[in-house]
């Protein structure tokens, strides 16, 4: 299944189980205007319906990525800004639906990650960057704070010393120090930066689907609530997940000493 929205390319590796998403606004340096907002919402909910019409789980991975040659996303567009810019209405932002999405989704960051790039960014699960990418906040030179939670995200990162500096200063950072202060995953060679991704996606998509979409809920859970009820809900997360057929099959190969197959069962 690959499909074109008007500012957004689907695509779904059916053998590995991976869709992508491109962002599609290579003259704007994929800035976030309200059509493609709508249109990552738009992709991934194609994605996810592929996914529920499936025998099991067959979508084990999003990588979400810029087109052209020089920007994951710039930011939100400038031409525009409303308090939608931020996810401020009563629909679900693309911020919110990458966060909440069930799969994990991998932000492939060659180029400017800027103000709303860098939040949708942060909105994902892995961060993967190529060596010339270059990372900020340049919200404050227009008078405003990045809108979609982006320093509440570094704090928790990065802790608030880095923040606010990002935040008050809206100077770019190097991808090598994005990758020193736990804001990327990893930082890749610009010539190696393909390959180690297509790696890096390919060994996510193999592991078990319902213990990783497990995994990320309770990710998510660690930072809304307290440690007692947050390891409550791993324990229930756990009994279900060892009801499934894949913790049957994770324990058989284990038992056999090969490879398990997992299927999302
Ligand atoms: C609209 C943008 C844009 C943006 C770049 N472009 N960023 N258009 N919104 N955020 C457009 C430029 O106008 C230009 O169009 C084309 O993309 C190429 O950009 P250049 O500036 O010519 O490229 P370059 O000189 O390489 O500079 C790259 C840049 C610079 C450093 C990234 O474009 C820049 O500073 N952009 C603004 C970044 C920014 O402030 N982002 C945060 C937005 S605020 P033309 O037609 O001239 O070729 C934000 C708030 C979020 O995100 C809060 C709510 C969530």
């Amino acid at each position: 299944m690959d499909e074109s929205l008007e500012t957004v390319l689907v695509a779904f590796d059916d053998e590995r189980g991976v869709g992508t998403i491109t962002m599609n606004r290579p003259d704007a340096l994929n800035a976030l205007n309200g059509q493609l907002r709508d249109d990552i919402i738009a992709g991934l909910e194609s994605l996810e319906e592929r996914n529920a019409n499936a025998d099991g789980v067959a979508l084990r991975a999003v990588v979400l990525e810029g087109a052209g040659e020089k920007a994951f996303c710039a930011g939100a567009d400038i031409g525009g800004f409303s308090s939608e810019s931020a996810g401020g209405s009563s629909a679900r932002s693309h911020y919110d639906v990458i966060r909440d999405f069930p799969a994990p989704v991998i932000a492939k960051i060659d180029g400017y990650c800027l103000g709303g790039g860098l939040e949708t960014a942060l909105a994902c699960d892995f961060r993967l960057a190529s060596e010339d990418s270059t990372f900020g906040f340049p919200e404050v030179n227009l008078g405003i704070l990045p809108g979609a939670g982006g320093v509440q995200y570094v704090e928790k990162l990065a802790g608030p010393s880095v923040a606010k500096e990002l935040a008050m200063f809206g100077n770019h950072i190097s991808a090598e120090r994005a990758g020193d202060e736990g804001l990327v995953n990893h930082v890749y060679a610009d010539n190696e930066f393909e390959d180690e991704v297509d790696d890096f996606v390919t060994e996510l998509a193999g592991q078990a689907p319902l213990a990783v979409q497990a995994i990320k809920k309770s990710a998510a859970m660690a930072v809304q609530t307290g440690l007692e009820e947050g390891i409550e809900y791993d324990r229930q997360l756990f009994a279900e997940l060892l009801e499934t057929e894949d913790h049957a099959e994770g324990a058989a190969a284990f038992g056999e000493d090969r490879e398990p197959e997992f299927e999302g069962k």
